[in-house]
């Protein structure tokens, strides 16, 4: 064992989840290490316990593998489990933290960021209940990090290209297959025999975006249910995800959204990110909104055999459109508004106050894990065509028709002048106590504020989570900083109008939209003050 001395970095700040830089930063001498030392510092159940271990596959996994494993040794962590080749999707990590009672479990991701030598790289902490690590945990290992004068270090390395037991030093390593507890989770969950029926007669794609998810996919849509290879795209993980952003939306993942929308497309559709929590779905000709298939999901639930006595609540972040809301209320069950980013989530799920969780941003799950589950979103709704005998596009509809349509879309405007994103932040936050009442395009604003999140859980309070106007007619536009940027700042618009269920249900979402965005560009002068005519990104 040797003690390295070290100097801190000033910038080891965890975001919305977990600690995400260029793989550059990441490679600099005592960088990852600093990080990892410090989680090992504040996390001390760590010594003398299991430590889950395992990413993405992107560039530099390996590396950073390898270095956690020869810490975590000279930490006195008991046993690691690591996935073969370092492969772990973050629902997996979740599912095993879970299944083998670990103490926790460390995720080399950078989600749907690219990867690569000019890409990202990230790392994460998840603790016991499988979810990513409460703020109070963050905080304290970004205090650390910026104190920390030396790191522990071994001797040793392990190959993880077979299965089995080995040894570093005193700790216990086991090279696990990255898929088969997981895969067994989800045989548990639903009808696998109804699904396998619904693929013999209809045709999927599912689109791994040469990320994690592909070894599941195969085990699970093909081995388990019969898909045909032809329904599974980019299916072998690459350290670059094939030359791609693994960022499921239409313009990283045009490829799949070709498919869905040209000639003969088949009848399911969807795709996952780099490490496998975030989900989209589509049916033929048409793309289902995160929002709504969250409240899709909770509407249908009881469908699916894990469900099948309801649901005890449904939670979404501040953003998501209130789709969901709707839906709970007719259920008779509670509804939970959560600031953006999975952690929140945790204290609802273990206490069951919630069963169901989702977020705008292609992410969606259950109390089965702790983290947002892109497959366990994609099985539900396979579970639901199954069960129901319509298309997608005809569960939409019918959703509209018994709910209502929250017309939603976000639009981001990326990597801009940090100053510029706070002054257009601050624009807006200065005039929320005077804009009750104001009219403007036809619209009445009827509330405004800044998110304050008390936790029902453990009365914990996490404030300035984003700005909300609200108007008379149902609509609503939020706008708040992303905290997952690797450079500059991005602002996130998120716009949302309501129809009523027997309302128009087939206007162009955009144009729907449009009064409320420029209301909100009125506000907030966004546009002139970050210099951009347009959205970077409209989702
Ligand atoms: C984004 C999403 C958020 C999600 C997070 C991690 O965070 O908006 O919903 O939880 O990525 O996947 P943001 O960049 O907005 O802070
Ligand atoms: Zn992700």
């Amino acid at each position: 064992m040797q003690t390295i001395t070290t100097t801190p970095f000033t910038d080891q700040k965890p975001g919305t989840s977990g600690l995400r830089k260029r793989t550059v930063v990441f490679a600099q001498e005592h960088y990852l290490e600093n990080f990892v030392q410090s989680l090992f510092d504040v996390v001390g159940e760590l010594r003398g316990g299991t430590l889950v271990l395992g990413g993405d596959g992107r560039f530099h996994n390996d590396v950073a593998i390898a270095t956690i494993i020869r810490m975590a040794a000279a930490n006195g962590v008991a046993r690691v489990l690591v996935g073969q080749h370092g492969i772990l999707s973050t629902p997996a990590v979740s599912h095993l933290i879970r299944h083998h009672g670990a103490t926790g479990g460390i995720v080399l991701s950078a989600s749907h960021n690219p990867g690569g030598p000019e890409g990202d790289f990230g790392i994460k902490y998840n603790v016991g209940n499988g979810g990513p690590a409460p703020t109070s945990v963050t905080d304290a290992i970004f205090e650390r990090s910026k104190v920390i004068d030396s790191y522990k270090t071994a001797e040793g390395d392990v190959p993880l290209t077979e299965l089995g037991e080995q040894s570093v030093g005193d700790m216990m390593v086991c090279v696990i297959d990255p898929v088969a507890d997981y895969a067994a989770l989800m045989e548990s969950l639903f009808d696998f025999d109804a699904i396998r029926n619904w693929l013999g007669t209809h045709a999927m794609v599912f689109d791994a975006m040469h990320a994690v998810t592909g070894p599941y996919a195969r085990e699970i849509f093909g081995r388990r249910l019969g898909a045909g290879e032809g329904a599974l795209m980019n299916c072998d993980p690459s350290p670059d995800f094939g030359g791609g952003h693994p960022d499921p939306n239409p313009v990283y993942a045009s490829a799949l959204f070709d498919r869905m929308f040209g000639e003969d497309a088949p009848d399911f559709g969807a795709a996952s990110d780099g490490d496998g929590d975030r989900n989209i779905v589509l049916g033929r000709g048409v793309y289902v909104s995160p929002s709504d298939s969250l409240a899709v999901i909770a509407a249908n639930a009881h469908l699916v055999p894990a469900y099948r006595d309801g649901i005890a609540g449904v939670a979404r972040s501040m953003p998501t459109s209130r789709a969901a809301d709707v839906v709970a209320a007719a259920l008779g069950v509670p509804a939970f508004e959560t600031p953006t980013g999975w952690k929140y989530f945790g204290n609802l799920l273990d206490a069951g106050r919630i069963t169901v969780c989702g977020e705008e941003s292609a992410g969606t799950s259950s109390d089965h894990v702790r983290e947002k589950d892109g497959l366990w979103a994609i099985l539900m709704w396979l579970n639901i065509l199954a069960a129901r005998g319509l298309t997608v596009t005809e569960v939409l509809h019918d959703h509209w028709a018994t709910y209502g349509r929250h017309y939603y879309s976000r639009h981001d405007y990326e990597e801009v002048d940090a100053n510029a994103a706070r002054s257009v932040m601050a624009t807006l936050e200065g005039q929320l106590a005077d804009l009750p009442g104001r009219e403007s395009h036809g619209e009445r604003i009827s509330a405004a504020d800044s998110f304050t999140y008390h936790d029902p859980v453990d009365g914990s309070v996490a404030q300035n989570q984003g700005l909300r106007v609200m108007f008379d007619s149902g609509a609503r536009f939020v706008m708040r900083l992303s905290g997952t940027g690797t450079s500059g700042a991005t602002l996130r618009l998120y716009l949302e109008a309501y129809e009523p269920a027997d309302g128009d249900h087939a206007q162009d979402v955009q144009a729907r939209l449009s009064r409320i965005a420029a209301i909100a560009d009125e506000l907030t002068a966004l546009r002139k003050t970050v210099f951009r005519d347009a959205p970077s990104v409209v989702s």
